[in-house]
């Protein structure tokens, strides 16, 4: 199965339309004609509509942080997949710093899931062990109960299209990447899990990245991680000559 490699930009709360529009400009003026991955950059709310104009006909593509379980009503301060529609193509779920500080669980995660898809956008969806949990030798069990349970709505047809990001708690932000063996372990379970829970299909066909301290410097040896299809960059992504190095260093790998 030819997977197509994917590399995602989380830009956070970090910042506003104006810095996100600058930004992007610099991203999308240094980005190498021949870049094959697929590129998706994921800013707040606010930038979407702004950046969707401005990278039509380019070859990036963007995604959400977040959204709403319900598709419409009294639920003040939500955002809708169907406000969301017009402008991504993907929308990220169950990130560690939502489950942590806002406190959503794997049911809100899976209906979240459930809407995405059904929406004919791909979620993103992010597992990952806290560092109690990694020194506990509880990281697997952990990664594969929540990913069972943010999947429990979905067919076949739809975890094949969606995205599954490994990214452990104590890695995001930290300087401290996972190691690349681990994450080639980690990938074989959750691909494992789907096999087992969806079919062979399903899981030669949904794609794996890892996320967290992913660096100019590391880049290349995620590019290299056996059944990996791609990296979910958070810090890095905002410096543009950061984020250039680190697509031209994956790039540079690709097996
Ligand atoms: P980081 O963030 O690259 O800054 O560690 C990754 C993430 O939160 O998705």
């Amino acid at each position: 199965m030819n997977r197509k490699r994917i590399i995602i930009a989380n830009w956070k709360m970090n910042e506003d339309v104006e810095s996100s529009l600058a930004l992007g400009k610099k991203i999308k003026s240094a980005l190498s004609a021949q870049n094959e991955t697929e590129l998706v950059i994921c800013p707040d709310f606010v930038s979407l509509v702004s950046l969707h104009q401005f990278f039509q006909n380019s070859k990036i593509v963007l995604g959400a942080q977040n959204v709403a379980e319900e598709e419409k009503g009294a639920y003040t301060g939500e955002v809708s997949v169907l406000s969301l529609k017009p402008f991504v193509e993907y929308i990220i779920v169950g990130h560690s710093e939502r489950r942590n500080l806002i406190g959503e669980g794997d049911r809100e995660i899976a209906k979240k899931a459930e809407v995405v898809i059904r929406h004919k956008l791909s979620p993103v969806i992010c597992v990952g062990e806290t560092l109690h949990e990694k020194e506990d030798g509880l990281s697997k069990v952990v990664v594969l109960s929540q990913l069972e349970a943010d999947c429990k709505h979905l067919t076949a047809n739809e975890i094949a299209k969606s995205v599954i990001a490994y990214e452990p708690v104590w890695a995001i932000g930290s300087g401290k990447n996972c190691a690349p063996e681990d994450v080639v372990k980690i990938v074989e379970d959750i691909r494992g899990l789907i096999k087992t829970l969806y079919g062979e299909k399903s899981a030669a066909a949904v794609r794996i990245v890892y996320g967290g301290s992913v660096q100019p410097n590391n880049s290349a040896e995620f590019a290299k991680v056996e059944g990996l299809d791609g990296i979910l960059v958070g810090g890095a992504s905002l410096h543009s000559s950061e984020f250039i190095a680190i697509i031209n260093n994956f790039k540079s790998e690709a097996k």
